[in-house]
This record gives C-alpha cells, sequence and structure tokens, in this order.
C-alpha cells in the first residue's frame, strides 16, 4: 500500500472521528490513524461510544507489532488518565510508537497531560496538524468542556415569512417530510432535546429521534427536557411515554430567574453535570427567544418552508431586541436544499460588552 502524509492521514482521522458523533457523549469524537515507519495505514479508529475502547486503542489493535517505529495520528491529545479504560498514552507508548500528531489538546483536566507523557517516555509529540477541522469536528464537545455548559443549537421551522404556527395556532407541518427527517438525523447527534412548557401543551411532541416513515426509535435516544417553570407538563404528555428519558425542569429543581421562570444558565448547568455537551432547543418561539436574550445559543438551523402565512406567532418572540440597532447578527455558514424547504445554518455574532 502507498504511504500517506501526515496531513492526509489527520483528514482520514477527521472523516473516522465524525461516525461517533451522538453517541460518545460526555466524551468527545475522536479518531486515530496509524502510521508504520514507511508512512504505510496500518490502523485505523475511532470512539464510538462512551465506555468503548478509544480511538488509538481500536487503531493499536489493528496494527500490532507494526505500531512500533510508527506514527499515531490522533484528532485529540491522548487521555492521560484511567477511566471506563487505561490511558492512551501508556498504550502508545507500551505499542513502541515513535511519534504522535496531534490536531488539538485536550481541555479536560481530568484527562489532558497525555502528551507531556509521552515527551518524557520519549516520543515524539507534535501539534496542530489541521486544528481548525478538527476542531469544528469536536465543536460541541470542545465548547462545553471549556466553559462548562452544553453547546446549543436552537432549532426551528418557519414559513417564508417568518411565521412559526398559523393564526389558529396549528403548526404541524409547515416543513416537509424532508426536512423533519432531517431533524430526527440532527436529534440523533445531540444528548438533550429541550421544549418549552407551551410547546408540550399545544402540540404534545414526543421529542424521540426516529424513522419518521415506521416510527422505529433510534437506538440511542437524547434526554427530552421540558422547561416548565411551575411544572405543568400533562401526567399523560407524550413526553412522559416512557420512550426515552425525560426531565421536567422546573423553577423549584432548577433555581429562579428575576422573572420568577426557569433560571436558564442554571438549567444549562445541571445539564452539563448530567453529561449533557450538544442541546437542541426546539422551542418554541418563547423559549427560543429566552434563550438568544442570554446569549446561550450556539448554532441556529433554521428550516424554512416555501410557504406564506401572513398571520399567526413569528418564528422568534422577546429575544430582548427593540430598535435595529439591537438586532442580533448573524453569520450564514451553510445553506441546503432538503426537498422543497431551506435549511439555513447561522452562527451568532458575539455581541461586545
Ligand atoms: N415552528 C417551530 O419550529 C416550532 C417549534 C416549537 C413550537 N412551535 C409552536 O410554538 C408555540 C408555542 O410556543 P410559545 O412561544 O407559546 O411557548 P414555548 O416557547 O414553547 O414555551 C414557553 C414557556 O416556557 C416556559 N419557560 C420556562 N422557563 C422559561 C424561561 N426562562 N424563559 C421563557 N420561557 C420559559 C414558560 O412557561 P412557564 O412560565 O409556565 O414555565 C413559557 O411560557 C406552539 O404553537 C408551537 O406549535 C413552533
Amino acid at each position: 500500500m502507498a504511504s500517506v502524509s501526515v496531513d492526509e492521514a489527520m483528514r482520514r482521522a477527521i472523516e473516522l472521528a465524525a461516525r461517533g458523533l451522538g453517541a460518545t457523549s460526555p466524551n468527545p469524537v475522536v479518531g486515530c490513524v496509524l502510521l508504520d515507519a514507511d508512512g504505510e495505514v496500518v490502523g485505523e479508529g475511532f470512539h464510538a461510544y462512551a465506555g468503548g475502547p478509544h480511538a488509538e486503542i481500536v487503531a493499536l489493535a489493528q496494527a500490532g507489532t507494526r505500531a512500533r517505529g510508527g506514527t499515531a495520528v490522533v484528532t485529540l491529545e491522548p487521555c492521560d488518565h484511567t477511566g471506563r479504560t487505561g490511558p492512551c498514552s501508556h498504550a502508545l507508548i507500551a505499542a513502541g510508537v515513535s511519534r504522535v500528531v496531534i490536531a488539538v489538546p485536550d481541555p479536560n483536566p481530568v484527562a489532558s497531560g497525555g502528551a507531556a507523557t509521552l515527551r518524557a517516555a520519549g516520543v515524539q509529540v507534535a501539534l496542530g496538524v489541521r486544528t481548525q477541522e478538527a476542531e469544528a469536528g469536536n465543536v460541541a464537545w470542545l465548547t462545553s468542556m471549556r466553559r462548562g455548559w452544553p453547546y446549543v443549537i436552537w432549532k426551528y421551522a418557519a414559513t417564508l415569512d417568518g411565521r412559526s404556527a398559523a393564526a389558529d395556532g396549528t403548526s404541524m407541518w409547515i416543513t416537509s417530510e424532508a426536512a423533519r427527517i432531517d431533524v430526527h438525523a440532527l436529534r440523533g447527534t445531540v444528548d438533550a432535546v429541550l421544549a418549552g412548557v407551551s410547546t408540550v401543551l399545544t402540540d404534545d411532541p414526543r421529542l424521540t429521534a426516529r424513522n419518521l416513515r415506521d416510527g422505529t426509535l433510534a437506538i440511542r435516544q437524547p434526554l427530552r427536557v421540558v422547561v416548565d417553570s411551575s411544572g405543568r407538563t400533562p401526567a399523560d404528555a407524550r413526553v412522559r411515554d416512557g420512550a426515552a428519558r425525560t426531565w421536567i425542569a422546573t423553577a423549584a429543581e432548577v433555581g429562579a430567574g428575576p422573572d420568577g421562570r426557569v433560571d436558564l444558565a442554571a438549567l444549562l448547568a445541571e445539564l452539563h453535570h448530567r453529561g449533557v455537551r450538544a442541546a437542541l432547543l426546539e422551542g418554541g418561539p418563547t423559549l427560543a427567544g429566552a434563550f438568544l436574550a442570554a446569549g446561550l445559543v450556539d448554532r441556529i438551523v433554521g428550516y424554512v418552508a416555501p410557504k406564506l402565512l401572513g398571520a399567526g406567532p413569528a418564528a422568534l418572540l422577546g429575544a430582548g431586541v427593540s430598535t435595529i440597532a439591537d438586532a442580533i447578527d448573524l453569520e450564514i455558514t451553510d445553506v441546503t436544499r432538503i426537498g422543497p424547504d431551506l435549511r439555513i445554518t447561522a452562527l451568532p455574532r458575539k455581541r461586545e460588552g
């Protein structure tokens, strides 16, 4: 087999890492490619699920003795601690790897230190290959580890005139089946799905990740969270159907903000504590407005349908904007056509002060 460059191996490792998205929390996604001394690929691995073997261990097992004198190319600094599995730094040293190339250092104080351990054992360590790409692949985990609360994606569906429901309150289904299938795939990549109690009272959604055609549930379900200050979620609401874990987050349990409603920062801190690294905020407009006003949204995914309603609630309410100068500026990072609809991905620009 032809030899590959370290850069090419890192590109592949990032691709492998992405296969674990949605299944590794509270751990990161990680990919690893092992090259022998001649630069041939002798092992590949990724972290597939929390508690399962780390990417390096999978790649080392494939490579066997061919790892000796070779290079391990990893998307994240190898861990240096014993959790549910042993330290990858030690496994790499034991396998006789002579060089380790890392895209991103581990921000987790519990697991970091792998690079130092490797260096101390005489292994060459290089940092910074395809760092931006690897960061992007692990953005939810890295962001949440660095600041201590989950990465929040606000997802909404709206008509071209920005309505999230009709004047009579009906909102199913604004977007096409293709867009809704895409939403279920998105749910499968996060650890929690959040909805305001009014959405639960109005639409009675299941909030599970499932196959829309036959209703089969995805193997891994996000935690369903109803943001419900005074516990108004009905006993027979579908979110209580047992199909997935559900948390009715009340102000009494989480803490209340100045308006007496659930304190959103405290809610996110508690979710982080429960192992949630990526959360999908599914509405409705009032809860989304409160999250945006508090600067707690990291990414916006809007599904825009080629429909007009002319009346009915806006996709977003009360985001703390009363004059154009206060508009929340966004950077659009992707526009994709999903069936007849558009999926627009955008990042809020950081506000001054
Ligand atoms: N098109 C879409 O993408 C989409 C998605 C979802 C929903 N919807 C539609 O949206 C409508 C419901 O939306 P909605 O705006 O009326 O309500 P909502 O955003 O679903 O829920 C708002 C409620 O959340 C509770 N809440 C708890 N803590 C809060 C906080 N810190 N800040 C704000 N709210 C907090 C409040 O009730 P308590 O004070 O009782 O806790 C509040 O009234 C429905 O018609 C639904 O069909 C559309």
